[in-house]
């Protein structure tokens, strides 16, 4: 049977298995045609409009989404500062959602809030893609990172996965972490400070899917181990004071000396902005991917944005 586009993108659970393989192979057939024209694909989405809706500080989903919309040549509708539209006069989320899909055949939307997206998406009657809603979700950058790791490693089963830094608020943790255990027999380290680690929850949920988990606060010994390192910012604006964050923010920071035992193919990934997480001494390791990571946003999300829109090409 034909696998069915997607409708929505507002968690990781709106994905299969099957959806991942899909997409990743779209996203790398338009990784292959960017190669010899990038402009090749400029008429797949003729006519159509995606609205992108920022609440929350952004510079490489909003431009990666924008920019793989204008390469399959449709056109953008911008909100790029939330606070200056009709939710300043009291507009709920979810009538805006309503009045928004009237304009747009897609809607791209980040906000501050957890369930935000969600809330917004209730009554929109055009497919939404929640491009960061607050600690919780960042379904659209997992299928970037999910492409990175297939790019670089191969494949996405049987891996060792190092997650370092904020397991506790950063979303594109919670939604990659989701995506990689519907592929069998993960490891995942997890290390963080005490108060950053993943929840109890997913926790439990990864082993019972058969997975192993081992949780650490010391990153150099794990190293060794590890195929794909995913480094992530301490998320500063998630604090509830500007004190609890100086006291966690700079606990783990990769420089090139800790990756003298590392594997030959190790993939070092960050979703960045980098803050201090990793020096600038690792930008030139052979596995620092983090910003080929970030230009594979653009084909990735033409796959999604190709995949939702129905036109796909191959
Ligand atoms: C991430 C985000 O917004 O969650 N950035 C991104 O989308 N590439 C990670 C972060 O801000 O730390």
């Amino acid at each position: 049977m034909e696998r069915a586009s997607l409708k929505k993108l507002l968690s990781a659970k709106d994905i299969q298995k099957e959806d991942i393989n899909a997409l990743i192979q779209l996203a790398a057939q338009f990784y292959e045609g960017f190669k010899q024209d990038k402009r090749q694909f400029h008429h797949l989405a003729k006519g159509r409009l995606m609205a992108s809706l920022f609440f929350e500080a952004s510079t490489r989903t909003r431009f990666s989404f924008e920019a793989a919309m204008y390469r399959l040549g449709g056109e953008i509708l911008t909100l790029e500062n939330g606070a200056s539209s009709s939710v300043k006069k009291g507009e709920t989320l979810s009538d805006m959602g309503r009045i928004v899909s009237g304009y747009a055949d897609i809607i791209v939307m980040r906000h501050p809030e957890a369930g935000s997206v969600a809330e917004f998406a209730k009554h929109a009657h055009v497919p939404v893609i929640n491009a960061g809603d607050g600690p919780q979700e960042h379904p659209s950058q997992s299928l970037l990172d999910m492409f990175t790791i297939w790019h670089f490693q191969n494949r996405l089963e049987g891996l060792s996965l190092g997650f370092v830094g904020d397991l506790k608020f950063g979303r594109t943790v919670n939604s990659l972490v989701a995506l990689l255990s519907y592929f069998p027999s993960q490891t995942f380290y997890f290390v963080s400070h005490d108060s950053l680690r993943l929840s109890p929850e997913k926790v439990a949920l990864l082993k019972a899917a058969g997975h192993t988990v081992i949780e650490s606060n010391e990153m150099e010994a794990i190293i060794p181990y590890i195929d794909v390192l995913y480094m992530t910012r301490v998320q500063e604006e998630r604090f509830s004071s500007k004190e609890a964050y100086e006291k966690v923010k700079d606990h783990f920071i990769l420089n090139r000396n800790q990756l003298g035992g590392a594997k030959n193919n190790i993939s070092i990934l960050h979703p960045l902005p980098r803050v201090n997480e990793i020096a600038e001494d690792v930008d030139t390791h052979p596995g620092a991917q983090y910003f080929n990571q970030a230009e594979f946003g653009v084909v990735t999300r033409m796959a999604i944005l190709a995949d939702m829109l129905d036109i796909v090409p191959f």
